[in-house]
C-alpha cells in the first residue's frame, strides 16, 4: 500500500504536470552531459590510457543496471525526491535520511564540481576569442594556486535565477542546451576522428586493471544525473510510462556519445598528451585543426553544456530537499513554493548559496570524487531497494520490472561497491566523516522533527519499511 499512496497524496503540493517524454529526455541529457566528459575525460585517460573506453563501458554498465532499478522504482513510486523517496518507501526513515544526506553529494557538491569545470572552459573560450587569460587568483581555489573561483560562483548564481523563474521555462532552456551539447560532442568526434591513428591506441592498457578501475570511477561522474529525471516525478505527464522510458533512453544516448568521444580523443592524440589537460576537448581540436578557432567553438559549446548541468542538478537538489522537508527531516523552508510559479524559491537560493562556497574554494578532484562516491552509495542502495520491494510487495503494480531478478540488482550493488573502491583512500576518509556527520544530524534533528515518527508511522507513506 505504502507505495501506491505516495503518488496520489503528493499531487496537491502545487507542482504542475508540464513535462512530456521528449522534454524529459532532453532534461535528462541536459542533466547528464557536462563536466564529466568535457573535463573529467582527461583525468580518466591519465589513469587508464587508451583503455579509457573500457572504463567508460564499465561505468555505463553500472548505470544501465542501476537505471533498471530506477525505472522499476520510478514506475512504482512516481513522486519527486528520487532515490530518497525510494529508500523511504522501502528501507525506512534512517536509511532514507542517509540517502538524502548522500544526495547532498550527488546534487549539491556536484553543483560545485560541475561549476568548477565550467570555469575551465570559460577560460579556454576567453582565451580563444580575446586572447586574454583570467587571472589565476580569481579563477582557481587556494589549493590550486588561486584565491577564489569566481566563474564557478557566477554560474551557480545564474542557474538559481533561471530556476526561480519557473520550471517550464527552465526545462525548455535545458532542452535547448541538451541539443547544443549533443551537437558539440558530435562535432568534436567529426574533427578528432579525421586525425585518428590506430598507433595511438597501443599500448592499450599499460596501467592494467587498477588503472581501468580508477578510470571507471572518474568516468562514472560523467553519467551522474540520469536519475534527475525521477526527481521531476510530480511535474511529468503520465509518469508511470515516461519516467522509466526517459531514464533508459538517456543512458543509451550518452553511453554511445561518451564511447565515441573517448575513442576519438585517444585516437587523435596520444594518451600522454591528453592526460590531465584542462579543457582537453578544446585542446585536442586546436591541435588537430592547427588553429584556435575550432577549440573556441568547442569551448563555447562546453560553456553552454556545463551551465545546463548546473541548472539541472541544482533543480534536483531543491526537489530532494522538498521531499525531505515534507517528511519533517529538514526545515520547512525547503518545501515552501511560490503560489505564482510553484517553485521553491527560498530553497533554491539557500542551496545555491551553500554550494557556491565549495565551488569557490575547493579543488576540482576533491569535489568530483566526493560526488562520485556519494552517488555510488545512493545507487547501491537503490539497487538493494528493488530487491527489498519485490520481496515485500511481490504483487505491486509496476509498469517496468527489472529483468533477471534478483541477479541484475545484485550485480548493481556489486558494481557500485567496485567503483566506490576505485575512488581511493582519501575520498573514503572524507566520505566516512560526511556519513558520521549525517548520522549525527539525524539523531539530533531529523528523528525528533520527523512527521512520520510523530504520528506513530501511520502517514501518507504508511509504516516505515513497509
Ligand atoms: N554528469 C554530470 C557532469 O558530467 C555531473 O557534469
Amino acid at each position: 500500500m505504502l507505495v501506491a499512496e505516495s503518488g496520489a497524496d503528493l499531487e496537491g503540493h502545487g507542482l504542475r504536470r508540464t513535462m512530456g517524454l521528449f522534454q524529459l529526455v532532453c532534461f535528462g541529457v541536459g542533466a547528464i552531459v557536462g563536466t564529466g566528459i568535457f573535463v573529467g575525460l582527461s583525468d580518466s585517460v591519465a589513469e587508464a590510457g587508451p583503455a579509457v573506453v573500457v572504463s567508460f563501458l564499465l561505468a555505463a554498465a553500472t548505470c544501465v543496471v542501476t537505471a533498471f532499478a530506477f525505472a522499476e522504482l520510478g514506475s512504482a513510486i512516481p513522486v519527486s525526491g528520487s532515490s530518497y523517496s525510494f529508500a523511504y518507501a522501502t528501507l525506512g526513515e534512517p536509511v532514507a535520511f542517509l540517502v538524502g544526506w548522500c544526495l547532498l553529494l550527488e546534487y549539491g557538491v556536484s553543483v560545485s564540481a560541475v561549476a568548477v569545470g565550467w570555469g575551465q572552459y570559460l577560460s579556454a573560450l576567453l582565451d580563444s576569442v580575446t586572447g586574454l587569460t583570467l587571472p589565476r587568483a580569481l579563477a582557481a581555489p587556494p589549493g590550486d594556486g588561486g584565491v577564489v573561483n569566481v566563474p564557478a560562483v557566477v554560474v551557480i548564481g545564474l542557474a538559481a535565477v533561471l530556476l526561480v523563474r519557473g520550471v517550464r521555462e527552465s526545462a525548455r532552456a535545458t532542452a535547448v542546451m541538451a541539443v547544443v551539447k549533443i551537437a558539440v560532442l558530435v562535432l568534436f568526434c567529426a574533427i578528432a576522428f579525421t586525425a585518428f591513428e590506430a598507433g595511438n591506441l597501443t599500448p592499450f592498457a599499460a596501467t592494467g586493471v587498477a588503472g581501468i578501475t580508477s578510470g571507471a570511477s572518474i568516468a562514472f561522474f560523467s553519467y551522474i544525473g540520469f536519475d534527475a529525471v525521477t526527481t521531476a516525478g510530480e511535474e511529468v505527464r503520465d509518469p508511470r510510462r515516461n519516467i522509466p522510458l526517459a531514464v533508459l533512453i538517456c543512458i543509451g544516448v550518452v553511453t554511445v556519445l561518451y564511447c565515441l568521444v573517448a575513442l576519438a580523443a585517444v585516437g587523435a592524440l596520444s594518451a600522454g598528451e591528453v592526460a590531465d589537460q584542462p579543457a582537453a576537448l578544446s585542446l585536442i581540436v586546436d591541435e588537430v585543426t592547427d588553429s584556435s578557432f575550432g577549440g573556441g567553438v568547442i569551448a563555447f559549446g562546453a560553456v553552454v553544456a556545463i551551465a545546463s548541468v548546473v541548472l539541472a542538478v541544482l533543480y534536483g537538489q531543491t526537489r530532494v530537499l522538498m521531499s525531505m522537508s515534507r517528511d519533517g527531516l529538514v526545515p520547512r523552508v525547503f518545501e515552501r513554493v511560490s503560489p505564482r510559479t510553484a517553485v521553491p524559491v527560498a530553497g533554491t537560493w539557500i542551496v545555491a548559496a551553500v554550494f557556491a562556497v565549495p565551488a569557490a574554494v575547493v579543488p576540482l578532484d576533491v569535489v568530483l570524487n566526493l560526488t562520485t562516491i556519494g552517488t555510488l552509495a545512493v545507487m547501491g542502495v537503490v539497487n538493494f531497494a528493488v530487491i527489498v520491494l519485490r520481496r515485500r510487495h511481490p504483487d505491486l503494480a509496476a509498469d517496468f520490472r527489472t529483468p533477471l531478478f534478483p541477479f541484475v540488482p545484485a550485480l548493481g550493488v556489486l558494481l557500485c561497491l567496485y567503483l566506490m573502491w576505485g575512488t581511493g583512500s582519501g575520498t573514503w576518509a572524507r566520505f566516512a566523516v560526511f556519513l558520521a556527520a549525517g548520522a549525527l544530524v539525524y539523531a539530533l534533528y531529523g528523528r525528533r522533527h520527523s512527521r512520520l515518527g510523530a504520528d506513530g508511522g501511520v502517514t501518507r507513506r504508511g509504516a516505515p519499511g513497509g
